[in-house]
């Protein structure tokens, strides 16, 4: 049964005639690939009928280029990691009619049309961390998913778990490590974690996602190496004593105003022995992870866990979507490990595939996203 049921078509912006989407892809972070190979599955998916697309990428330098919108392009068969290459038609920023948001540097003199939403599509930093969203404020054009603050707070791990503990909301023991106290003293902050927290932790950038920099450190000793590895991604760098349990997702899709979020079902990554955690590798590269839709839970977890998650969405005023991730502890508490405001948007990620178990389709999920922008307040929130 679909969970959108509630929304009615007034809700959602009743039925439009083809509305100019700008699909931005790619982008500055390490999940750059993983971007792009989200954007090649929304194009296939979308409704071209109903929705115009624009698609520009934003190389791993920062360009942004007008390319093609041939999905195959995006994301050609046989590449696991595609990339935005330069060489493409350069996208200049607006000038001043807000409305006509992007030129072309080759035509400067036409733009590029009537902009009615953007669905920034990218992960990680200078992207779903608030930065670009922020840009499109001053564009004032809407845009799918959370906005400036929430984006910002949901990409800091240090920031997120003080925002949502305030709220009442359960997170595991960390420690955050600061640029300049680790430049000044190691040693001082090492016998500050060992006091602080249990062996193991996880040592992380504070700001980034894919595992990337994370290392799970089992003696004090090892933790020098890993640090320095998480700073190479974020001069700041959360401790994090570890979860020993189970790894429980669940997908929040935003409601328009006045009605509460909705949750989706969960799903339970599931790692191969092998595995010491779920990292990189095991999340795009190879077998190692199961995800497993809907996860095999007792029905009162399964609904405390679905609460946890429209709170913690409603907690970071969260917008359009977020994932957000659990442990279920041994023994048997539940904490949030983190929010994911852009969520990996294949039709194969977890996110779109917990939706799909109550009822709701990948394409009905990118319509819903996008009305949802379309009717979105715009300027400072
Ligand atoms: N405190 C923890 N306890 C147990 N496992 C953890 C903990 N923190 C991270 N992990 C493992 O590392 C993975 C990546 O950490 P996460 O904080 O989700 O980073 P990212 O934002 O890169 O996904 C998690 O999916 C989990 O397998
Ligand atoms: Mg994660």
């Amino acid at each position: 049964m679909s969970n959108l049921q509630s929304f009615s078509d007034d809700d959602l912006g009743g039925a439009h005639g083809p509305n100019r989407v700008v699909l931005l892809y790619g982008g500055r972070s390490s999940e750059h690939a993983i971007s792009c190979v989200s954007a090649a599955a929304v194009l296939r998916a979308l409704d071209h009928q109903r929705w115009d697309v624009l698609a520009v990428g934003i190389t791993p330098a920062g360009q942004w280029l007008l390319t093609s919108a041939d999905p195959d392009q995006i994301a050609p068969a046989g590449v696991s990691l595609p990339s935005v290459q330069s060489g493409e038609p350069v996208v200049l920023m607006p000038g001043d009619d807000g409305a006509h948001l992007f030129k072309v540097e080759e035509h400067l003199s036409q733009d590029l049309g009537l902009v009615d939403v953007v669905f920034p599509l990218l992960h990680g930093p200078w992207g779903e961390d608030g930065s670009v969203q922020g840009l499109l404020e001053t564009m004032h054009v809407g845009f799918v998913g959370s906005g400036v603050l929430s984006s910002a707070i949901a990409m800091d791990k240090a920031a997120m778990k003080m925002a949502l503990s305030a709220h009442g909301i359960p997170v595991g023991p960390y420690e955050v490590v600061h640029d300049g106290e680790w430049r000044l003293g190691p040693s001082r902050v090492a016998a500050r974690l060992e006091f602080a927290l249990e062996l193991p932790v996880f040592v992380k950038p504070a700001r980034a996602g894919s595992s990337i920099g994370i290392s799970k450190v089992n003696q004090w000793h090892e933790l020098e190496q890993a640090m320095e590895l998480a700073r190479l991604h974020d001069p700041k760098v959360i401790v994090e004593q570890s979860v020993p349990g189970r790894e429980i997702e669940c997908g929040v899709l935003g409601a328009p105003r006045d009605q509460r979020a909705k949750a989706s079902a969960l799903a339970e990554i599931v790692l191969s022995p092998d595995r010491e955690f779920y990292d990189f590798e095991s999340k795009y590269l190879n077998d190692a992870a199961t995800l497993v839709v809907p996860a095999d839970l007792p029905p009162e977890s399964a609904e405390q866990i679905r609460d946890i998650a429209v709170r913690s969405f409603e907690a970071l005023e969260c917008e359009g979507l977020a994932r957000v991730d659990f442990f279920l502890a041994d023994n048997g508490s539940i904490v949030v490990n983190e929010v994911n405001t852009m969520p990996g948007f294949t039709p194969t990620s977890m996110y779109p595939r917990m939706w799909a178990e109550f009822g709701v389709q990948y394409s009905a999920l990118i319509d819903t996203l996008l009305e949802l922008a379309l009717n979105r307040e715009r300027g400072l929130r």
